[in-house]
């Protein structure tokens, strides 16, 4: 049996997670589970999976949860930054599932690290703002990240038993996003509606808007980099409408791997659980036939500035990545309010950008101070720009507010 503690619990990775573990409750055990606000499926989760710890938001989301649940079925509860920490590092987990959304999945990822506990990490924002200081980590501490992402999974696949001076390139897929076809001008108009409408993955609102603007495919060329140890210039991008080839290996001799399925989180969630070994999942088969056509075409960073800013943050290094991902942070929350037009999010980043300075990664609390100085001058950005409280900022069809 081995023992999860599973950051996110109540997120769309957190709940796949969990229901692998109901398919197979021979396999896991449930220690802990730290979420956000959502107390009425935690309860669920808890009465289901009897963690010891569960950790939330705040104080005050402890005390809702607390009434929500019999005496005789509450776990310890704890709350904020160091609740989650204790629930990655103190449940006695074997392994520690990173599934919450943003920056916040850093502190209690990293403790699990540096507590060396291996990690299944679905949380891309931790390797994107502080790739190298988490690598080394989990590299001083002998302890595995094992990708849960799924182009990031299909190249750790790829890469089994291969010899890591033999890769040539990466090439990781992207389905494109909703708006895929749409010329430049039309992006102007995006709804948080319609953006949220992803065409094959069901997944939380943030990562689907970083979908749409393929802001998540600059945040997985960063992760790729740093997990794998590449150049980022290695890594590449191919836009595959079908989501049915996961990512690609490219060897020197010309020879290239790939790791296809069925769009389902649930498979590279069940890998990185019991990697080396496979689990039977209840998934629908791969039907090649029925699907018909694959098809790749190269991306178009004039209409997703986004992809381009990933890049170019990478080849910055530093503190830059770090910069890129909470300006986008908070950009895409302001979208989904109202408050900023669909291109107004790589404008808002690239805006960060522009105004950092970028220092060497050294430590957590640089990186927490970093992250907290782009916040703010994104929301200062954008607040400068918004025509009035509620309203959407204006907009220019170069991207730019
Ligand atoms: N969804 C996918 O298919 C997918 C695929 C690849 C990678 N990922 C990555 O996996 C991560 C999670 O994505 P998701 O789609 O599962 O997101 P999601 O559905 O929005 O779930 C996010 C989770 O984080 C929790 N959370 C948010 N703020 C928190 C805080 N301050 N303290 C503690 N917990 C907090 C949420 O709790 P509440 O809901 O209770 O507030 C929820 O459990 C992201 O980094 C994403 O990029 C996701």
């Amino acid at each position: 049996m081995k023992r999860l503690a599973i950051l996110g619990s109540t997120g769309s990775i957190g709940r796949s997670t969990l229901a692998v573990v109901a398919e197979h409750p021979d396999e896991f055990t449930v220690g802990g589970l730290a979420a956000g606000q959502n107390v009425k499926v935690l309860a669920e989760q808890i009465r289901r999976f009897r963690p010891a710890l569960v950790s939330v938001r705040d104080k005050e989301v402890a005390g809702q949860l607390r009434d929500l649940l019999p005496a005789s079925e509450a776990p310890e509860l704890l709350w904020g930054p160091a609740g989650a920490r204790e629930v990655a590092v103190g449940t006695g987990a074997d392994l520690v599932v990173s599934a919450m959304v943003g920056a916040v999945g850093l502190e209690p990822t990293l403790a699990a690290l540096q507590a060396g506990l291996p990690v299944a990490l679905a949380n891309k924002e931790t390797l994107v703002a502080a790739g190298s200081l988490v690598m080394a980590t989990a590299r001083a501490q002998g302890v595995a990240i094992i990708p849960v992402d799924s182009e990031h999974s299909a190249i750790f696949q790829a890469l089994h038993g291969q010899r890591s001076e033999d890769v040539h390139l990466l090439w990781l897929t992207a389905s494109g996003g909703p708006f895929r076809a749409w010329e430049a001008e039309r992006l102007d108009q995006v709804t948080a509606a319609q953006a949220l409408k992803h065409p094959n993955w069901s997944m939380g609102p943030k990562i689907t808007i970083d979908s749409a603007t393929m802001m998540n495919k600059a945040l997985e060329v960063i992760e790729a980099s740093v997990l794998f140890d590449l150049p980022v210039d290695k890594v590449r991008v191919y836009i595959h409408p079908q989501s049915i080839v996961h990512s690609l290996v490219e060897f020197v001799d010309g020879s290239v791997l790939a790791q296809l399925g069925v769009p389902d989180m649930r498979l590279p969630i069940a890998y990185a659980l019991t990697y080396p070994r496979r689990l039977p999942l209840k998934s629908p088969s791969l039907d090649l036939c029925q699907i018909g056509q694959l098809s790749f075409e190269p991306p178009d960073t004039t209409r997703f500035p986004g992809l381009a800013l990933g890049y170019a943050a990478a080849e910055t290094g530093g503190t830059m990545p770090a910069v890129l991902n909470a300006a986008n942070e908070v950009a895409v929350a302001a979208f989904l309010e109202g408050r900023l037009a669909f291109m107004g999010i790589p404008a808002t980043v690239a805006a960060a950008m522009e105004a950092h300075d970028p220092q060497p990664l050294e430590s957590l609390e640089q990186i927490l101070t970093v992250n907290h100085w782009a916040r703010d001058f994104a929301h200062d950005w954008i607040n400068q720009r918004s025509r009035a409280p509620g309203r959407r900022a204006h907009k220019r069809s170069t991207g730019a507010l």
